[in-house]
């Protein structure tokens, strides 16, 4: 066991949970700060059913900074953070706005804050491929201009990067490393934890499977004239485990000095593009499950095409994303089941 004790905002949620398991299996002491806001304590009990030991768990919100300081004050161990709290839904930001700029950049800005007066040396923040917009050219690398965000949400993950940039710049005594997620899928191959949406999901991959279990009458995919091989959007599909994984060698580098600058920014996603077609295919071949689906129309906001080129990652991170789709949709599957199982949907 290590000494070093990572703290995970945002834990019980889809990412995060999986990281607390690597880390709990690189042998990182955890502790989970989460106020429940979109997941549950029951994922606590998935994550000591896969590692055998249940993460401290203070239910709290981050934008309290009194609470943030009573949990720093009875962790002195805390040397690195991983900063997954955030509220993530593109649409409902366009609708709460405020919502979503007080609670993404408040979170980091209070642990920004306490993080030199407890002697926490580095933080891990999550942010999105959301930041390059429209790309001018695929696959993007982390030298790609940011444009101008279509959202609140990505807007949130542009300032929550500036502001760790003008942090660190000013002088404190901290390291960051800034993760761009592709479009993270995919579950734990136990079964145990998984993406848990909450009513409708906007997102292709639980809308998929939650059609392939009958939930839902058929899936919407939105667009088939977009100037792609077979019309229909392309991105990057990155299994959400080996996303999990980055984040250990993240908190690693932090820890062990072994940043080459204050502030670091990755690319993770597996460098290939596909189809939402392609994607559908994949599922259907991996599990022998229909997805009924129709094409309508484009959904307003929506991207083309976006994958990354992640070689700034596997170079200076020694990442690289490793399942294959066909194993990721079997475990976006195999959860799907999961929950059908435990009566949850
Ligand atoms: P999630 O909603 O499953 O997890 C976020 C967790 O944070 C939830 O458990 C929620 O209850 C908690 N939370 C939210 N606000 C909080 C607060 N103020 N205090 C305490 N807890 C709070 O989302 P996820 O998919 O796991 O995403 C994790 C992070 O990765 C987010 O920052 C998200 O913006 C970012 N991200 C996600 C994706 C994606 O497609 N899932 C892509 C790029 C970036
Ligand atoms: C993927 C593709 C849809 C649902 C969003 C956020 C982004 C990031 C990841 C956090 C698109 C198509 C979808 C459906 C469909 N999150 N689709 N039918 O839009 O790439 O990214 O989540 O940072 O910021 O914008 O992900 O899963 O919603 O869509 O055809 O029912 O699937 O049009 O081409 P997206 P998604």
């Amino acid at each position: 066991m290590k000494t070093d004790r990572i703290l995970v905002t945002g834990g019980t949620g889809y990412i995060g949970s999986h990281t607390v398991v690597e880390l709990q299996q690189a042998g990182y002491n955890v502790v989970i700060i989460d106020n429940l806001s979109n997941s549950n304590r029951d994922v606590l009990d998935g994550i000591e059913r896969i590692t055998g030991i249940r993460p401290d768990f203070i239910e709290a919100d981050c934008t309290d900074m009194n609470a943030l300081s009573d949990l720093f004050n009875q962790y002195p161990d805390i040397s690195g953070i991983i900063n997954f709290a955030a509220s993530k839904a593109v649409g409902e930001s366009i609708e709460k706005p405020i919502l979503y700029y007080r609670n993404n950049l408040n979170t980091l800005m209070n642990l920004l804050d306490l993080m030199p007066q407890h002697g926490v040396k580095g933080i891990v923040f999550s942010s999105s491929c959301t930041v390059y917009g429209e790309p001018d050219e695929n696959p993007v690398t982390e030298a790609a201009p940011i444009k101008v965000a279509t959202s609140p949400y990505g807007n949130t993950k542009q300032i929550c990067e500036e502001i760790i940039h003008d942090v660190v710049r000013s002088g404190a005594p901290i390291k960051s490393v800034i993760l761009r997620y592709f479009n993270p899928v995919g579950a734990h191959p136990s079964a145990e934890i998984g993406e848990l949406p909450n009513g409708v999901p906007q997102n292709l991959i639980p809308y998929l499977t939650q059609t392939a279990i009958g939930i839902r009458k058929e899936l919407s995919v939105f667009g088939d004239d977009y100037d792609t091989p077979d019309g229909s959007c392309i991105r990057d599909f990155i299994n959400v485990v080996d996303l999990a994984k980055a984040h250990v060698i993240a908190v690693e580098r932090m820890l062990q000095d072994k940043c080459i600058e204050n502030v670091e920014t990755f690319n993770l996603g597996t460098g290939i593009g596909l189809s939402v077609k392609e994607l559908i295919a994949a599922f259907e071949r991996a599990t022998s499950v229909k997805v009924p689906h129709k094409i309508v129309g484009r959904r307003a906001g929506d991207i083309e095409k976006v994958w990354a080129n992640p070689q700034y990652a596997n170079d200076v991170l020694g990442w690289k994303a490793t399942a294959s789709i066909d194993d990721t949709m079997r475990s976006a599957w195999a959860w799907q089941c999961k929950l059908r199982e435990r009566g949850i949907m």
